[in-house]
C-alpha cells in the first residue's frame, strides 16, 4: 500500500481591501445579486458573479421551486446564464456569496458538490482556470485559484469511451 497526499492551496483576505479593483467590484456586483434569488423555501439566499474576458459581469442566484429537487443554485445559474449570452467566452472569476435569514455571521460560503462539478466542466470546456472568490457576512474572503483546489480526484470526460 502506497499511502498518498493531496495538498492545496488556500488564501483567507481579511477584508475587502485587501483584495485589487476588480475583484473588489465582482464581489460587490454578488452581493447585489442577491436581491435576485429565488428562495422561499430554504430562505437561504445565494448568488454568484462572474467576470468574463470581455469585461461583462453576468449574474446569477438560486431560484427555488416546491418541488424540492427542482431548485437551482446560484453558481450554475450563472454558468449558464454566461453560455447563452457569451457562448465560447472565457470566465475569469465567480464570487460566491449568501445571506441565511435566521443568522448574519455567515463565513465564506463555499460551492456545494455538484456546483463544483459543473465549474469543473466549464473551466475544461473553456480551456481557463476560473479563480473563485468566497464570502458571507463577515469580511473575510476565501479564494482559490480554480475548482481544481476544491473538487480532487474529479470526475471528468477523460474517462468516458471517446466515440
Ligand atoms: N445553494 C446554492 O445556490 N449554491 C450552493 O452552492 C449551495 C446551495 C442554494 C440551493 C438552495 O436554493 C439553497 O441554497 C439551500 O440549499
Amino acid at each position: 500500500m502506497e499511502k498518498k497526499t493531496i495538498e492545496h492551496d488556500l488564501k483567507m483576505y481579511s477584508n475587502l481591501d485587501e483584495l485589487n479593483e476588480q475583484e473588489q467590484k465582482l464581489i460587490r456586483k454578488a452581493k447585489e445579486f442577491l436581491e435576485l434569488s429565488y428562495a422561499p423555501y430554504s430562505k437561504f439566499n445565494v448568488s454568484a458573479a462572474l467576470l468574463l474576458e470581455n469585461g461583462e459581469f453576468i449574474a446569477g442566484a438560486n431560484q427555488e421551486n416546491a418541488s424540492y429537487p427542482l431548485c437551482i443554485c446560484a453558481e450554475r445559474v450563472a454558468l449558464h446564464h454566461a453560455a447563452m449570452r457569451f457562448p465560447g467566452m472565457k470566465i475569469k472569476m465567480m464570487a460566491i456569496t449568501a445571506r441565511n435569514m435566521e443568522r448574519s455571521d455567515l463565513g465564506p460560503i463555499p460551492p456545494c458538490g455538484a456546483c463544483r462539478q459543473v465549474i469543473a466542466e466549464y473551466q475544461d470546456m473553456l480551456k481557463c482556470k476560473i479563480k473563485i472568490l468566497m464570502i458571507g457576512d463577515q469580511p473575510q474572503i476565501l479564494e482559490v485559484a480554480s475548482i481544481d483546489d476544491i473538487l480532487p480526484l474529479g470526475f471528468n470526460s477523460d474517462y468516458l469511451p471517446s466515440s
